[in-house]
């Protein structure tokens, strides 16, 4: 059932390379983009004012890149929130909003609920959804399926990959469309995203390293995971997989924001995990890391192939191949994902099913 693999977790991190190709070929038709089960017409497309999207735990994370991912690949505007959150604030939404509900479970109360809420208000509801036929799949107004298959372990691995290949897909074709990005560009996107699944297969071929590095980290109390842009997102990511799965206290935090309180904290003994995929930020992340250094944290620096300089700052570095920078959060979360794994075993803790936790939340 597991495939060899000793926990469904790893085996499911495993297939990614395979579930988001499998959501990505079916989506590019004679090299262009075309999600059919969108119904929304071009017209449609460019009415678009705003999208408001809502989840919770990881899906939210991937709300959280998807911010970013969006606004530059379409140009509209999108606001996120916690599903929790906005079914109770009567959130203002308005007129030609698409109301995006991401979910791995498509059963999760409280995404649920915000669902209603949107249609009840009259607003067109997609759902990124992976299992076919669920609540959420059959109450949205169309739905865009995640092709990752059924997800048995609770910390969620390749649904989370496979609805940011969801998001890239959506926002090239919303791009294109709206003439936020030329024939030109989409063409080059499409081309990256393509390349996507061959390397998040070249990082699990380098998994010892981590393994390493996991069982050197095994034993630490706090760690913080930092990061600016995308890579803020994809540190809210990395930070829950490690507390979910090995019971270490983590937070994540906007690189630029520790200063203003957190890093009261760090010293000795604290590890902050860098993430700096995002060139442009690649120096102001690197000034926040020679702080939490000179605090006395160890470093884990996570960057692309050909950002060596990080090994001036980090005392441990990992290198994720390169790719378009607004796709980056795929290739780095992989990483992340075996450290929690790996810290999680070293730790002898029950990584498929973590204390307290169900696989779907079906109670608010
Ligand atoms: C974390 C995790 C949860 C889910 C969250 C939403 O690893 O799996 O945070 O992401 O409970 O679940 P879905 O996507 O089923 O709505």
């Amino acid at each position: 059932e597991k495939g060899g693999f000793e926990h469904f977790m790893l085996k499911e991190i495993y297939e990614q390379p395979k579930a988001v190709a499998d959501t990505i070929h079916p989506r590019i038709k004679d090299g262009k983009i075309v999600i059919e089960e969108l119904g929304l017409s071009d017209e449609d497309i460019r009415k678009i004012s705003r999208i408001q999207m809502v989840a919770c735990g990881s899906a939210y994370h991937v709300c959280a890149a998807a911010k970013y991912v969006l606004e530059k690949l379409s140009g509209i505007p999108v606001d996120i929130d916690l599903a929790s959150e906005f079914r109770y604030r009567n959130p203002i939404l308005s007129e030609h909003t698409l109301v995006v509900i991401v979910s791995q479970s498509g059963e999760t109360a409280d995404s649920l609920a915000a669902l209603r809420e949107s249609k009840k208000r009259g607003f067109p509801v997609l759902g990124i959804v992976n299992v076919v036929g669920s609540s959420i799949a059959r109450e949205a107004d169309s739905v865009f399926y995640t092709w990752a298959g059924p997800e048995i372990s609770v910390a969620t691995t390749k649904a989370y990959s496979t609805q940011l290949a969801a998001i890239y897909l959506i926002g090239i074709l919303f791009g294109e469309v709206r003439e936020c990005i030329s024939r030109e560009e989409a063409d080059h996107y499409i081309q990256e995203l393509l390349k996507l699944p061959e390397k998040i297969q070249r990082i699990l071929d380098e998994k010892e390293r981590i393994q390493w590095l996991a069982n050197k980290f095994s034993h630490t109390k706090d760690v913080f995971f930092i990061g600016r842009g995308l890579d803020y997102a994809i540190s809210m990511e990395g930070s829950l997989k490690l507390k979910e799965i090995s019971y270490i206290h983590s937070e994540a935090y906007a690189a630029g924001e520790l200063k203003h309180g957190t890093i009261s904290l760090v010293e000795n003994g604290v590890l902050v995990v860098g993430v700096a995929t995002q060139q442009e930020l690649f120096e102001k992340e690197i000034s926040n890391l020679v702080e939490v250094k000179s605090r006395g944290a160890s470093v884990l620096g996570l960057t692309s192939y050909g950002s060596y300089s990080m090994e001036d700052t980090a005392d441990f570095t990992i290198y994720v191949p390169r790719t378009e920078s607004c796709f980056a959060t795929s290739l780095a979360v992989i990483p992340l994902q075996l450290l929690a794994y790996y810290i999680s075993v070293a730790r002898g803790l029950d990584v498929d099913k973590p204390r307290n936790l169900a696989k779907s939340v079906t109670v608010e």
